[in-house]
């Protein structure tokens, strides 16, 4: 049922796009409802040519099932159930629960088809507004129409979706065409087309489809039969049940009827099925992306940031929390960028400038000695914690970025307590006399999220995250302007500008007009494009406006006021 209802919403925004804004509104057995807008004055002939136009039928007003019958066979037909024999009523019990259509607010202002009702060929409509029941269309003009389509999805191949579409009237060759036109769609013909399958003028003409059957059989019906069924005998293959294929050179389609094997001519039948069939490509959208017809179906190549079958669904670049140190994420085409904090640079914010000293914050997960290795190649070490300082300084920028552990080297000197001889739980020194003087204890130190950062031993073969650690020396050129001061760590491969008050960027190049915050009290700041927002704090309600006085912005600004949520000043 699922899978149905996102066919139909699939369907029914291809549709749209050819008409403009159709509103869906029931599907009742398999007829599928719309509402469509109509220009021009409410008339049958309009409302007709409105639902033809968007590729649709027109239902009569009356349902014309049973005792509702009306024997008409210029609009579609429906059994509607006993609830009434007004089509407009029937719908409204599905939308709004009751017949009462006049107060069912989706059909407000839709005319339905309905001949012989007024001499002027009015359609009848009903307006939600004023309760009106029964306007007389030609009263009226650019209302909506009422219309309904059919149409059930078989299967895809070589390039094209085979659908099943219920046709009105005679089931003529040229009705059809008519009938898959009008759905914006080509037809197949008795016979794929396809090598020696298209020899035959009598089965294949130029005007129908032609597609690849891969040597099953000439008959289109008995190949779609045996992808839907799994065999050629497509009289036994319920989903093509009264199903009639275009049949060149004959003034009649031939129809396949479930359970028996002579084949049905179409000009003794009337509203059954047309065998329809649309490019791949042109049916099932790729709503973000580029559309290629395959074999057995279309593959979407999606643009930058969508993914999803049908290239629906966005990327969100942000989600991993790829920015470190506290740096803020903003989703962008094909990527996102992170906003560093002060003293912070890098793609991903993952350098921080501590007084004299860099941290570089991995993000990938290596054993201890790879991990210092690639510190070393970077022009650094890995972080040497001296003290609970250096401890919780780490620890603090850690838990900004992914809170995970990381592995950090250890002072000389040091016993590193904790390792224990776990027969009587004294603490014991790695160190210890006993033990070979070595350098490669396989024990080595953890700054472990999970117990706040503490340092922990753990065995040097796991795989962590890790700190590298630089010095800071004075950059060979300033690359900072407006007085900013230039740092370089990691044999210069980072520069960070220390930028003075008043300006911001990289490379303290943009001024940053809220630093220092010129807006009175505790007010916010925010920079815009022409100038600065003092915004009052929502806490505080603003009961007043009138803020801006002589001296709000300075001079060479312009105060303009933002109603009761403060200020802005403008350059001018
Ligand atoms: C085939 O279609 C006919 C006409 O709509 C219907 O009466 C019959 O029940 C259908 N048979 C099956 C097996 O679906
Ligand atoms: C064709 O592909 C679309 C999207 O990838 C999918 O929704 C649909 O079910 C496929 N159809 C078939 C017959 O495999
Ligand atoms: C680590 O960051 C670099 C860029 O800073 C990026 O190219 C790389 O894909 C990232 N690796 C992982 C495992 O996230
Ligand atoms: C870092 O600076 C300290 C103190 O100036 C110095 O002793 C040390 O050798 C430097 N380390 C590196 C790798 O340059």
């Amino acid at each position: 049922m699922s899978k149905l209802f996102a066919f139909i919403a699939a369907f029914a925004a291809w549709t749209a796009s050819s008409t403009g804004q159709q509103e869906y509104l029931s599907t009742i057995g398999e007829w599928n409802f719309y509402k469509v807008p109509t220009v021009g004055s409410m008339t049958n002939a309009n409302v007709k040519a409105t639902c033809e136009a968007a590729g649709m039928w027109n239902p009569c007003s009356s349902t014309g099932y049973g005792a509702c019958s009306h024997g008409r066979t210029d609009c579609v037909a429906f059994d509607g159930g006993s609830a009434s024999c007004r089509t407009l009523n029937v719908i409204s019990d599905r939308l709004c629960g009751t017949v009462e259509a006049h107060t069912c607010e989706p059909l407000d202002d839709t005319f339905v088809y309905y001949p012989g009702w007024r001499s002027d060929d009015s359609a009848f409509g009903l307006d939600y507004d004023t309760g009106h029941w029964g306007m007389t269309g030609a009263d009226y003009t650019d209302k909506y129409s009422l219309c309904a389509s059919h149409q059930e999805f078989l299967t895809t191949w070589d390039g094209w979706s085979f659908f099943r579409i219920r046709a009105l009237g005679s089931m003529s060759n040229a009705n059809i065409q008519a009938t898959c036109e009008r759905a914006g769609m080509s037809y197949p013909c008795w016979y794929t087309g396809h090598g020696s399958c298209g020899s035959s003028s009598s089965y294949w003409r130029s005007n129908c489809i032609k597609f690849d059957h891969a040597g099953v059989n000439c008959q289109t019906s008995r190949f779609l039969s045996n992808q839907l069924c799994g065999s050629t005998t497509d009289y036994y293959c319920q989903p093509l049940n009264y199903t009639f294929v275009y049949y060149p050179a004959h003034s009649y389609s031939h129809g396949i009827s479930y359970g028996s094997s002579s084949s049905l001519t179409g000009t003794s039948y009337n509203d059954m099925y047309a065998l329809c069939a649309a490019r791949q490509c042109q049916i099932s959208p790729c709503l973000h992306g580029t559309c290629v017809h395959g074999l057995k179906n279309f593959t979407c190549l999606c643009d930058d940031d969508w993914t999803g079958e049908h290239c629906d669904k966005v990327i969100d670049s942000c989600a991993s929390n790829p920015c470190m140190s506290g740096g803020t994420c903003t989703d962008e085409v094909g990527g996102y960028s992170c906003d560093c904090h002060l003293h912070t640079t890098g793609k991903n914010c993952e350098t921080v400038l501590h007084i004299d000293k860099c941290y570089h914050f991995s993000n990938d997960s290596l054993p201890y000695q790879e991990a210092s290795a690639v510190c070393n190649s970077i022009g650094g070490y890995l972080a040497d914690i001296k003290d609970s300082g250096d401890q919780q300084l780490l620890a603090s920028y850690i838990q900004l970025g992914h809170d995970v552990s990381t592995w950090t080297s250890t002072s000389t000197g040091v016993s590193p307590l904790g390792l224990c001889d776990c027969g009587d739980n004294s603490p014991l020194s790695a160190t210890a006399p006993w033990m070979q003087k070595t350098d490669n204890i396989d024990i080595c130190v953890l700054l472990d999220s999970s117990v706040g950062y503490m340092g922990t031993y753990q065995p040097c073969k796991e795989e962590h995250q890790y700190v590298c650690e630089s010095n800071v020396t004075s950059c060979q050129q300033n690359v900072c302007q407006n007085g900013g001061i230039c740092s370089s760590c990691f044999d210069d491969s980072t520069i960070i500008c220390t930028c003075l008050q008043g300006y911001t960027g990289a490379h303290c190049e943009t001024v940053n007009l809220c630093d220092p915050n010129p807006c009175p009290f505790d007010w916010t700041c925010e920079s815009q494009e022409d100038g600065i927002f003092c915004a009052v704090p929502s806490a505080a309600k603003a009961i007043s406006s009138g803020f801006c006085t002589a001296s709000s912005c300075g001079p060479g600004w312009n105060c303009r006021e933002e109603g009761s949520t403060g200020y802005s000043c403008i350059r001018g």
